[in-house]
């Protein structure tokens, strides 16, 4: 008796389990979602020692506020000035950024999303 030849093997369903990952992650050619994913990057890469930059978590320095709060004190493109000339806080525990154009669209499009 041959198995059957029809029941896909491990390798078949881990591409297609690899596959529909990485479709949910980047929808193909959605530029938004490619600006969301570099946003994601730099917020994790340079803001989230200080502030949340997730739904739940609590700011690991607890007075940075959570990013997911920016958009109730007002709306987040409105940082997009600060964020291209150098962002400064009343508070010195935050240090200087300043972003190109393109990284601060990418930013404020990953802060968007926390809304
Ligand atoms: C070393 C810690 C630290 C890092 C890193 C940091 N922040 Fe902050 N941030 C703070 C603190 C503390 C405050 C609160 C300042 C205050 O209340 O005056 C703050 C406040 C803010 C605010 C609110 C400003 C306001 O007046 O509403 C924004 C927006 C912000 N940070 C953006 C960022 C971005 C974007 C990054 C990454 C590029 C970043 N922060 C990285 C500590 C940090």
């Amino acid at each position: 008796m041959q198995p059957n030849a029809r029941v896909p093997g491990y390798s078949t369903i881990a591409a297609r389990l690899v596959g529909a990952l990485l479709s949910f992650a980047i929808p193909a050619s959605d530029a938004t979602a490619q600006s969301v994913q570099r946003g994601t990057t730099i917020a994790r890469t340079y803001c989230s020692k200080c502030h949340s930059i997730d739904r739940l978590s609590p700011s690991p320095l607890a007075i940075a506020p959570p990013f997911r709060d920016l958009h109730k004190r007002y709306p987040v493109e409105s940082l997009a000035e600060s964020l291209a000339e150098g962002i400064v806080t009343g508070h010195p525990t935050m240090p200087e950024y300043r972003f190109e154009p393109d990284q601060v669209g990418d930013l404020i499009a990953f802060m968007k999303t926390l809304e």
